[in-house]
């Protein structure tokens, strides 16, 4: 029979991992059940919010928690607004279309990075055209955006195209990676060079700041994921934040089902989606929100508990915030020595994980995935080398020095 006891364990050998397992253990003592790598914390107030929803019976895309929620990200992120929806990959799905991103255009993006990123680009009809990515953010480098550019594309007055397939190079689709904050101003003065819209991907970097503007502001329009990993969870969710009124009103209207305003009529006037995140969802987003502050400062707490801790690993660095920028760490970053293969980052993550310490390595680039193999791209050094190198530790908000639930 099952004692709901973990057997045994010989403890890790690798010294990465050993140190890791000590953090853990000072947090947490010993634990008896599986460290995930971001368990979600749901404030005393989300069950109270949940419960309200449930005897009110507004448990679908209707009720006010759906809007407080969105009226609460504005303000957490400063921009004018939020529409809540689904999942981050619909936010950005439509985000892309809201920016002009048309079948058969290219949308630059970052090879490394979650699969969504593409798949969104996908959905609009578009392909997606992969750049390399800087070793010191993990995001697009503006370097290699600026060479591929000068190499492929003619500015024309219907904006920039790709030389090579005749293509209109219609959108950049920046991606801040793990919370790290892109080089955004960078990236936005060589899309404006080319006439190329700015669209962010901040599904991980909610309570990031790039020069002090949150994330998500600096393009046209933007995605943010409420995933359940995510530094904040409604179990699925997304929203798309902007400061134009006309796009927010647009995306508001063709992700609830074209429904024109009317106290009982059915009429809606065009094809659109049902992408409206529900009450029930939104509830929990609410709970979360009124303590953000706390989660994103036990997180950075946590980040430089690992960084000073790690530090006397040789060989060994942990990602940290860029000079100009203010990260939510959301998944504390390990970058392995330069190696032909992953067999160390591998046996770290092996360790790591028999002892019940979730970690994961990066995304494996999507020029390698079969659906995204043909699909135009510049050199892709970098991201194939962090392939090889990058392991995520654990990161709840519960594994730092600093945590006091709320
Ligand atoms: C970089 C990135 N883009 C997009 C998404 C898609 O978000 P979702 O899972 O909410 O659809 C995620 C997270 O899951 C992500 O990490």
């Amino acid at each position: 029979m099952n004692s709901g006891k973990r057997p045994d364990l010989k403890p890790p050998t690798n010294r990465l991992a050993c140190a890791v397992r000590e953090q853990v253990s000072a947090a947490l003592g010993n634990p008896t059940s599986p460290v995930l790598l971001h368990r979600p914390f749901f404030p005393a107030q989300a069950w109270a919010y949940v419960k309200e929803c449930l005897d009110s019976g507004w448990v679908s895309s209707a009720g006010s928690y759906v809007t407080r929620f969105e009226e609460m990200l504005a303000k957490a992120t400063g921009c004018r607004r939020a529409i809540a929806m689904v999942n981050g990959t619909t936010a950005l799905e439509v985000s892309l279309l809201l920016a002009g991103v048309n079948k058969g255009d290219e949308v630059l993006c970052p090879s490394l990075s979650f699969v969504a990123t593409a798949n969104a680009i996908s959905h609009c009809g578009a392909k997606p055209h992969f750049v390399d990515v800087c070793n010191e953010r993990l995001s697009v480098s503006t370097a290699a955006l600026s060479a591929r550019l000068e190499e492929v594309a003619a500015i024309t007055p219907d904006g920039a195209i790709n030389r090579q397939t005749g293509n209109r190079i219609a959108a950049l689709c920046v991606m801040h990676c793990f919370g790290h904050p892109a080089d955004l101003d960078g990236l936005l003065s060589v899309c404006k060079k080319y006439s190329i819209t700015l669209v962010e991907d901040a599904a991980e970097s909610l309570g990031s700041f790039y020069r002090g503007l949150h994330t998500g502001r600096t393009g046209l329009v933007s995605a943010v994921s409420f995933n359940g990993n995510k530094i904040l969870t409604t179990g699925g969710g997304g929203a798309i934040l902007t400061d134009d009124d006309d796009l927010a009103d647009r995306a508001r209207h063709l992700t609830s089902t074209a429904k024109l305003p009317h106290p009982y009529e059915f009429r809606h006037d065009e094809v659109a989606w049902n992408y409206r995140l529900p009450n029930l969802n939104a509830a929990l987003g609410v709970a979360q929100l009124e303590v953000l502050d706390d989660i994103v400062h036990a997180k950075r707490s946590l980040a430089e508990h690992y960084r000073n801790y790690l530090r006397s690993i040789e060989g060994v660095e942990v990602l940290s915030e860029p000079a100009d920028c203010f990260s939510n760490y959301w998944l504390n970053t390990i970058v392995l020595p330069e190696s032909p293969d992953c067999s160390a980052r591998d046996q770290v993550l092996d360790q790591l994980n028999l002892f019940g310490l979730q970690s994961r390595p990066i995304w494996v680039p999507m020029h390698m995935l079969p659906m995204y193999a043909s699909c135009a791209r510049g050199p892709m050094g970098n991201s194939e080398s962090l392939y090889r190198r990058v392991v995520n530790i654990p990161s709840s908000p519960e594994l730092s020095p600093t945590w006091v639930e709320c």
